[in-house]
C-alpha cells in the first residue's frame, strides 16, 4: 500500500471582517504561530519572473497574497508541492529550512510577508543544492 505523506503546504485563514468593505487582521498567538520582527511587501514584480527561490536557517514567515495571485512552490528536500493563493485571508506559513519559489505573478499582485525575525543576509540559503546537502544532516 502506498504511504500518504503529510502535505508541507500548511495554510492559515485569518479573520476576514464585512464592514463597508473588509478587513483582514493576524496577530501572535492566535493566527501567527511566533512574535513578529519583520514586515515586508512586495508589489508590481515583474509579472513572468521567479522569485524567493531560497530558504532560511532560522527565520520563519507567513506570506498573504493580498491581491492578485501567485503561485507557492514549498519543497522540503524530499516533496515538492505547490498552491495558489489569491485570497487576502489565506496565508502560507514559510517554515524554516522550507525551499520556497514563488511563481506566476499576476498583474497588480501584492505580497505581504511576517517575519519571525529581522533581516540577516547569512539566514539565506540561495544555493538548491547546498539546500539539498545539509538538510538531511
Ligand atoms: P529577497 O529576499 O531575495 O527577495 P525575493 O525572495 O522576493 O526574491 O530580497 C530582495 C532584496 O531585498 C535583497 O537584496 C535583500 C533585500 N531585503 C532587505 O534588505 N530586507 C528585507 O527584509 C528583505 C525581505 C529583503
Amino acid at each position: 500500500m502506498k504511504k500518504l505523506r503529510k502535505s508541507i503546504i500548511e495554510l492559515i485563514k485569518i479573520p476576514k471582517i464585512t464592514d463597508d468593505g473588509f478587513l483582514c487582521f493576524a496577530q501572535n498567538p492566535a493566527q501567527i504561530p511566533f512574535p513578529i520582527k519583520r514586515v515586508y511587501y512586495i508589489f508590481e514584480a515583474v509579472p513572468d519572473l521567479t522569485r524567493g527561490k531560497h530558504a532560511h536557517y532560522k527565520n520563519r514567515q507567513v506570506l498573504f497574497c493580498i491581491q492578485g495571485s501567485i503561485t507557492m512552490v514549498l519543497d522540503n528536500g524530499r516533496q515538492r508541492e505547490e498552491v495558489m493563493l489569491n485570497q487576502p485571508e489565506i496565508g502560507i506559513v514559510l517554515d524554516k529550512m522550507i525551499w520556497h519559489e514563488m511563481h506566476n505573478f499576476k498583474k497588480d499582485t501584492i505580497i505581504l510577508v511576517l517575519a519571525s525575525r529581522v533581516y540577516e543576509a547569512e539566514d539565506y540559503i540561495r544555493d538548491y543544492n547546498f539546500f539539498l546537502e545539509i538538510i538531511d544532516q
